[in-house]
């Protein structure tokens, strides 16, 4: 199947495509989903297998409207939810809530009782879920394991020919995935930290539970065959948490005489000698974020086997850089 690159106003053809059961990749502000019909259990498969991923692992609800969310959740927690919605959607949070019994396929929900909502903060999508009239499902539209597609290209490096289309808006702004609060645990809980912080969620509702597990700097990194990768190039990523590391740590994996590259803040990029290939973050963990997958991307198509990646503190809107970046390293971090 040739993928097509449809331009963020041809919404009723990526509409078609869903109808037809067909798989249509979307933007967000978060980074690029792998969308299909989320009330076919059939082509909700598909998406599994386009992009290799565990079939255990449950998937995103997209919705363009609170109202289409209370077709499928139940009433349980809608108070604690309304106020989520009303203070963060559309935006950059996921909200997990026990839903009506058989109102979503065991292929969406992984089997569990509850499932995961969010109305992304894309002009394009949300006209596309409108206009197609059901919600749809969206992982992340790359590779399993492979960094998230903040791009179209990337989409179509990972993803053309198993996809009928791509809707094109763009770069991604925040470049992290959502933040997934799961309202069904006895306190509210961040499953995945993301730009929406535990503090920000605070200002809304009375208790967060953010307790995800947090990778210190001076964590011992586990034995390379141990280590779970996600988010991961081929490179090996290293990450550097003193930025007055960096000069040494060039030289020492200089000194191994392969291609390797750095991915840091202009400020570091100054220093980093020529024969070295880089890519900029910016100037904060802000533009770090929306810059991270892009850049694992762009060094490991430029074949570097080091990548050596400025750490950030993971307070606050570090928390989902910081997240990333240890997984996508498998906790790797450089040591003086
Ligand atoms: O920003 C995002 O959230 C992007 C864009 C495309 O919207 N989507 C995304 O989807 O990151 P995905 O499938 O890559 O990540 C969804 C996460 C997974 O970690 C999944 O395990 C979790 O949400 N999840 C989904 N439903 C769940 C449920 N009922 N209970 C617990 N975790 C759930
Ligand atoms: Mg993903």
């Amino acid at each position: 199947m040739e993928t097509e690159i449809l331009k963020s106003t041809q919404i009723q053809e990526a509409a078609d495509f869903l109808a037809q059961g067909q798989l249509v990749a979307f933007p967000t502000e978060t980074v690029y989903g792998l969308g299909a019909d989320a009330t076919r259990p059939d082509v909700v498969k598909d998406v599994y297998a386009a992009k290799g991923r565990p079939s255990d692992n449950p998937l995103i609800v997209h919705v363009s409207s609170p109202e289409m969310v209370w077709e499928y959740a139940d009433n349980s927690y809608k108070p604690l939810a309304e106020k989520l919605m009303n203070a963060f959607w559309p935006g950059p949070l996921t909200i997990i809530m026990p839903i009506q019994p058989g109102k979503l396929s065991k292929a969406v929900t992984g089997g569990l009782t509850t499932a995961a909502f969010r109305m992304p903060n894309n002009k394009a999508t949300l006209n596309l879920i409108k206009t197609f009239g059901k919600p749809i499902v969206g992982p992340s539209a790359n590779t399993s394991g492979k960094p998230s597609p903040t791009l179209a290209k990337h989409v179509y490096h990972d993803l053309h020919d198993k996809i009928a289309a791509i809707l094109d808006d763009g770069p991604t702004k925040i470049g992290v995935e959502s933040t997934v609060i799961d309202l069904s645990a006895d306190v509210p809980t961040i499953l995945r930290p993301g730009m929406i912080d535990s503090d920000d969620l605070l200002k809304v509702i009375d208790n967060v539970n953010s307790d995800h597990h947090k990778v210190s700097a001076g964590e011992v990194p586990k034995a390379p065959g141990m280590k779970y990768k996600h988010y991961a190039p081929k490179a090996q990523v290293v990450i550097v948490d003193d930025v007055n590391d960096f000069k040494q740590a060039i030289a020492e994996y200089g000194a191994k005489n392969v291609p390797m590259g750095v991915m840091a803040t202009d400020e570091i990029l100054q220093e980093v000698p020529e024969n070295v290939s880089t890519y900029s973050l910016g100037k904060d963990v802000i533009s770090a974020s929306r810059n991270l997958f892009a850049g694992l991307r762009q060094l490991d198509s430029q074949n570097v086997q080091y990548i050596l990646a400025q750490g950030f503190s993971d307070e606050g809107h570090g928390a989902a850089y910081s997240n990333r970046l240890n997984k996508s390293a498998g906790n790797t971090h450089y040591k003086n």
